[in-house]
Order: C-alpha cells, then sequence, then structure tokens
C-alpha cells in the first residue's frame, strides 16, 4: 500500500523525502539538496503553466492564455524568493561539500532547458545527446512551436502583418529577433485601447521573460557569492560565462521596442 496514511499515500510524501542523498555529513549539504529540488518543482510548475498559455494561444483564447502566464509569473516569484535561503549559508559552509558535487551542475536540469525551449529560447548547445536519450520530452519539444512561436501566429491570425516565413518557421531552429515584429508590437503599444487584448498579453509575456533574467540575476550574485571567479563545476568559467546568459532575453522585440516607443 502507498503511504502510511491517506496524506502521505496522495502525493507520495514518503517517496519525497525518501530522495536526498546528501554525501557528506553536513547539514548545509542537506538544505542545498533541498533547495535545489524545491527550485527543479518550481521551474516544473512554471512549465506547466507556460504549456497552458501556448495550448490557449492555439485556440484563439489570449484571456486563457494571459491568466496562466500570470500564474507562472507567480510561482517565478517563489523562485527567485529561493535565493533567499540559498543566501543562508555562507561561503565556508558552501565549500565544505562543493566537491562532491563533482560536476553536477544546473546546466545539467532537464526541466530549466524545457522550460526555456518551451518559451523560445531553442539553444541546443548546451544539451548532451546522451541528456536528449535521457529525457525524450526535450527533443519532442524542439518540434514543437514554441509559446512565442505561437504568439507570432495568433498575432497573424488577428490580421497584424507577421512575415508569413515567421509563422512557418522551423520551430527546432533558434529565432532570429525580426524588425517587422518588432514594429507589429509597436502598433498594439503606441494604441493600447484599440489592442487592448494583445497589449495585456505583451505586458504578461513581458513579466515572465523579465522574472526569468531576474531569476538568472540573482543566480549570478550567488554564484559570485560563493565562487567568486572560480570556474564552475559544470566546466564554465562561472560568473563570467553566466553574465552572457544573463544578456538573453526571452520575447526580444518587446523589449528592443520599447526604444522607439
Ligand atoms: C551555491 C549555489 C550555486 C552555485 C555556486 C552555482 C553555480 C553555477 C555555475 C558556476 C553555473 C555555470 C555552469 C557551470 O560551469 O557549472 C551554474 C549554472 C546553472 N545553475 Fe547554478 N549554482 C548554484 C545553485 C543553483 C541552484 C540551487 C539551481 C537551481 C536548481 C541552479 C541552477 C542552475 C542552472 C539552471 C544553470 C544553467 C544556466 C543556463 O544554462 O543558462 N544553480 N550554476
Amino acid at each position: 500500500m502507498r503511504g502510511t496514511n491517506p496524506y502521505v499515500g496522495y502525493a507520495r510524501m514518503d517517496a519525497l523525502h525518501a530522495l536526498q542523498e546528501p554525501r557528506t555529513d553536513s547539514p548545509f549539504e542537506m538544505s542545498f539538496i533541498l533547495i535545489s529540488q524545491v527550485k527543479e518543482l518550481l521551474f516544473r510548475m512554471v512549465h506547466l503553466e507556460v504549456d497552458e498559455a501556448r495550448s490557449r494561444l492555439r485556440e484563439d483564447r489570449p484571456e486563457a492564455a494571459r491568466r496562466a502566464l500570470a500564474r507562472a509569473v507567480r510561482s517565478q516569484r517563489v523562485l527567485i524568493g529561493c535565493w533567499e535561503s540559498m543566501n543562508a549559508l555562507t561561503v565556508d559552509e558552501f565549500l565544505v561539500f562543493r566537491d562532491v558535487l563533482g560536476e553536477a551542475s544546473g546546466t545539467q536540469s532537464f526541466m530549466y532547458r524545457l522550460l526555456e525551449f518551451t518559451l523560445g529560447n531553442r539553444n541546443t548547445a548546451m544539451v548532451r545527446s546522451s541528456d536528449f536519450d535521457a529525457f525524450p520530452e526535450l527533443r519532442a519539444e524542439l518540434d514543437r512551436p514554441s509559446l512565442y512561436d505561437e504568439v507570432l501566429r495568433f498575432l497573424a491570425r488577428t490580421g497584424l502583418p507577421v512575415p508569413e516565413q515567421l509563422t512557418t518557421r522551423d520551430p527546432s531552429t533558434p529565432y532570429e529577433p525580426s524588425d517587422e515584429v518588432e514594429k507589429v508590437w509597436l502598433t498594439v503599444h503606441r494604441d493600447p485601447e484599440a489592442h487592448r487584448v494583445l497589449y495585456d498579453l505583451a505586458e504578461q509575456l513581458l513579466e515572465v521573460a523579465y522574472q526569468f533574467s531576474h531569476w538568472r540575476a540573482a543566480h549570478l550574485l550567488v554564484v559570485e557569492r560563493m565562487l567568486g571567479g572560480k570556474r564552475g563545476s559544470g566546466g564554465s568559467d562561472g560568473a563570467a560565462w553566466l553574465r552572457t546568459v544573463n544578456e538573453h532575453r526571452f520575447f526580444p522585440e518587446l523589449w528592443t521596442m520599447r526604444s522607439a516607443l
């Protein structure tokens, strides 16, 4: 029988609490594993809502899509809040167990990558082929239009001039920002009342992108605090590499068009 009482049995709390296997006696390592697992589950919460938003857009239900994105943002805020807990560790408390991580690194998180792919950052360079095999959802996601692809298709269906090569593009390839799409967003933002639904959707998308970048920025600060300029366990230059990642923006034209407003 699953679990020892209905609460434990329903959500498999027994299995959940059996999933932490620290490799040292340090209580700080246990906290590190717990917060890493919490974050993984939250990546999944955000992914659930982003996927939901994408499905609703395909049905031409922008309001339902916007509500799903608003829920995603709530979980993103909790994700950012998790750094508070991580920052309770001092550098020496972290270094006590850092070596046992070996080559383990957040870059290898399937769920984080799935979320990035679903939102629209289809940079496959960070995923090893063995990871694609171990987590087939990742490769399957590359064959589907991303959330941003669906946004552009939806804009085109409302009659706005999104170039056809963008609404029919190969979704497995990285998206290149487009001047034409920037102009479409400018049209929406120059007259919010005339485009109320699209304007609200755009602002909610920007909020998701903002929260994602905020998470990355907080992660970079934690990394500087714990590692200074040391290399990462995944083999990168550490903070220097993460600084370049921090420049990425989801839904790029929603950011760049602001210069022309
Ligand atoms: C003391 C805490 C942490 C340190 C020092 C740290 C350090 C790093 C470093 C140096 C990288 C760059 C890649 C590498 O060479 O490893 C990285 C990437 C990453 N970390 Fe962390 N990390 C910490 C905590 C976390 C936690 C709790 C999570 C969430 C589960 C996380 C998620 C990620 C992700 C997703 C990436 C890849 C980012 C990307 O590819 O854009 N990190 N981390």
